[in-house]
């Protein structure tokens, strides 16, 4: 199922391509790449090919190429490429002489490891590696090795050449309307390429940990700068180190620091510097691996290729940028921010990292400003987060899609204008946070603020409908983007209902507990007046409740809408979206055909708003008219049918998304892996399978293990205390790994305990 290979192997988990498979070329530069939260490089090959699409993104240099644009993530001057000449003959995998190829990533340290025997004509055989790493000890850090040996033949001569490639695009844009190269001390090479309102620096130094360095020479390109080694092997060997530091002028790092730091790194050489990053990588892990007894060695591999990478896109450093769609790992979606981060990658990071959940909402804080004038650009008050988002509040959804190549014309993209629903969104996992972390200070900074603008939006979007004597929430998107233009989206309207109320409650909590905060903000938002609205918003507001059938209506005319024929066509098809190509785009809005889950994401956050019988009906119903065309569909599901113990489709679901970026579909992820998804496993795994829920303050569990599964261990942070959970067929076992004595109350079969130090209960 999975397309890489995956081995465990002295406290390393490998994944690896051991064929060189052009085709996989961008797909595994995605999936295999080095992130750090600060950078992303993905996994080129060092040598030039035919067809690569090399690319380093910074978390939050964003950058807009010309005003009918929208901004995006910059593609930045490229450190991975070296050419190699051996004596006289340049070496390029994909043409004649390669013996042998094998790219590997560890997933545990992150390395990356890429190896190639090659057979020079008339002079011998010559092994090459590759390695390098994206530092978690210092995110500046992006460290290679070029490593040559000499296999047999009488090789006398290694030429290396590598630097700095500021000729870098973003599919043809450049961005860097200035580039100054330099070389310091015959030894740091440095390239500066300015943005509007940002400077990208990278500092490179080369050294020879083997062999020896016969000469050097440093050339300056349009944009670019190289050096060149002359290398002799000793006993058959050369390895030369690149050390490259790289950041954005607004952290405030000098040349002077800059070169210091550089010098530093690179006395300790990769191995040193490796060591430290490893030790890094195992805190992450001992925090956030989930085991699981029983699952197989593949799937334990995908799900730490999960992880992985979603510690790659979290942003450590800063609450200045947020999680994209494709985390740092390529160009696609723009590197944009959309709800997959509040509602899809959060939850991990709130019971693992809290600090970083928190950072993220603190960014979306940041971006209040941009999201009041969304919401007055379009008639409305209050706070509208932007469907897309760069490194700031401001919409940057592109108005029109890529041109139809037949018609010449683009189609409009609505979803920027229309799917209101990612300002619920952000205030839902505002009040997740705090449900989980107690953290009043971020409420008082940041989270009531957020809640309070998110719901003047809802309150004056929402329209007054004479026919049903109710408000109701016209003419948007839901997260199903196959229908478009639709009246009371369920998950909208609830999404929305939860926020005002959320708004209302936190308000009233406050007069009444903490008048001087309650009074702060009130001088700043003035929202005393709104407190009847939002009162008269949450008693008057339509929301779909299930008909005689138990099903609940996806909006207004969902239900009255013909089937689509043959879904199964769709659902099994190879190609993503296939049903676009048998129906125009308003044909599929007036069918019951779903691309993502809806109805089903509504169920999955609030778990306990219907009954049990009610969901099943529900996630049954949905997922049947559900094609899955978006990576955000399959963990949704996995999770809704777990958690309405539906084990055996949950379980297909959950193998389906455990493989979105890694199964044998070369042209999938190609342009950045699917971080939603990833995100999405975590989801699966904790709210589904252990079934656990924090909310009042009491942790819920409804335990569904797939049946194969003996037991599942993994931790949490509760209010502050890490919890450390053990899941069997049998009993549950909870464990406070710090605080012993806090008590944590825990309701299970319908009984409630309290945690305290250790707490084992027996299942039914
Ligand atoms: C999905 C959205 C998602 C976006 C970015 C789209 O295909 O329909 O729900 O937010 O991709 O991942």
């Amino acid at each position: 199922m999975i397309h890489y290979q995956t081995e465990k192997e002295n406290g390393r988990l490998w994944f690896r391509e051991t064929k060189f498979l052009p085709d996989y070329e961008l797909k595994t530069e995605s999936v295999f790449a080095q992130c750090n939260g600060y950078m992303g490089v993905r996994a080129a090959q060092p040598f030039s090919l035919v067809e690569e699409h090399r690319g380093m993104f910074l978390s939050g240099a964003f950058h807009k190429a010309y005003e009918d644009e929208v901004t995006e993530l910059v593609n930045c001057p490229d450190l991975t490429w070296f050419a190699l000449e051996i004596d006289g003959v340049k070496v390029y995998p994909d043409r004649e002489g390669l013996v042998s190829f094998e790219r590997s990533l560890d997933i545990y340290s992150g390395e990356l490891i890429i190896h190639y025997i090659f057979q020079i004509a008339g002079k011998g055989q010559i092994e090459v590696e590759n390695r390098r790493f994206a530092s978690m000890t210092c995110k500046n850090l992006f460290v290679q090795t070029l490593k040559a040996r000499v296999l047999d033949g009488d090789i006398k001569k290694i030429i290396v050449k590598t630097g700095i490639n500021g000729q870098m695009t973003n599919s043809g844009v450049s961005h860097f309307h200035k580039s100054i190269a330099r070389v310091y001390e015959k030894e740091v090479m440095e390239l500066r390429s300015e943005l509007e309102e940002n400077v990208v620096t990278e500092a490179v130094v080369c050294k020879t940990s083997e062999g020896t360095l016969m000469e050097k020479e440093f050339s300056l390109k349009r944009r670019s700068v190289y050096g060149t080694y002359l290398l002799c092997p000793n006993e058959g060997c050369v390895v030369l180190e690149k050390i490259a530091f790289v950041d954005q002028a607004e952290n405030g790092i000098g040349t002077k620091e800059r070169k210091e730091a550089l010098i530093e790194a690179a006395e300790k050489g990769y191995e040193g510097l490796f060591k430290e990053h490893r030790r890094k990588m195992e805190q992450f892990w001992d925090m956030a691996r989930i085991r699981v007894e029983g699952m197989s060695g593949e799937e334990e591999a995908a799900v730490c290729f999960a992880q992985y990478h979603i510690a790659g896109m979290t942003p450590w450093h800063t609450n200045e940028s947020s999680i994209a769609a494709k985390g740092l790992t390529g160009e696609g979606y723009k590197g944009h921010v959309f709800w997959d981060t509040e509602i899809f990658l959060f939850p991990m990071l709130l019971y693992t990292y809290p600090e970083e959940a928190k950072r993220l909402l603190e960014f979306r804080y940041k971006g209040l400003t941009g999201a009041r004038k969304k919401a007055r650009d379009y008639g409305f008050e209050g706070a509208m987060f932007p469907w897309e988002a760069g490194n700031t509040g401001e919409e940057e959804t592109p108005l029109y899609a890529a041109l139809n190549i037949h018609t010449g014309k683009a189609n409009k993209v609505w979803s920027g204008i229309k799917e209101y629903h990612v300002t619920a969104d952000v205030a839902y996992a505002v009040d997740q946070y705090y449900e989980a972390s107690g953290d009043w200070k971020f409420m008082e900074n940041c989270g009531y603020e957020i809640v309070f603008e998110a719901a003047r939006f809802w309150v004056s979007c929402a329209k007054w409908d004479d026919k049903r004597k109710a408000y109701g929430i016209f003419d948007v998107i839901g997260p199903d983007e196959y229908t478009e233009h639709v009246d009371n989206n369920a998950y909208t309207n609830y999404m929305a209902v939860n926020c005002v109320r959320m708004a209302y409650g936190y308000a009233e909590k406050l007069k009444r507990e903490k008048k001087d905060v309650f009074c702060a903000l009130n001088q700043k938002l003035q929202i005393e007046k709104d407190l009847a609205r939002w009162e008269e918003f949450l008693k008057k507001m339509y929301l779909p409740v299930p008909g005689d059938d138990g099903i609940i209506p996806q909006d207004d005319t969902f239900l009255s809408k013909p089937c689509i024929e043959n879904i199964m066509k769709y659902k099994t098809s190879q190609i993503k979206q296939a049903v676009l190509l048998d129906y125009s785009r308003e044909e599929i809005v007036n069918m019951q055909v779903l691309k993502q889950a809806d109805v089903v994401m509504l169920l999955n956050l609030f778990p306990r708003l219907f009954e049990e019988e009610i969901v099943k009906k529900n996630v049954l119903f949905y997922e049947s008219r559900t094609i899955h065309d978006s990576s955000l569909s399959y963990c949704a599901h996995a999770q809704a049918c777990a958690a309405i113990g539906e084990l055996e489709l949950s379980w297909n679901f959950f193998q389906k998304c455990l493989v979105v970026d890694i199964d044998d579909n070369p042209h999938d992820s190609t342009d950045g892996i699917h971080a939603a998804s990833l995100g999405g496993i975590w989801n699966c795994m904790i709210f589904g399978f252990a079934g656990v829920r924090y909310e009042d303050g009491i942790l819920y569990l409804a335990p569904h293990l797939p049946k194969h599964w003996k037991c599942m261990e993994f931790c949490m942070v509760l209010e502050g205390v890490r919890v450390r959970f053990a899941i069997g067929g049998h009993k549950v076992v909870l464990t406070c790994e710090e605080e012993p004595d806090y008590p944590i109350r825990v309701r299970m079969n319908q009984k409630e305990y309290v945690l305290k130090g250790t707490l084992e209960i027996v299942k039914k």
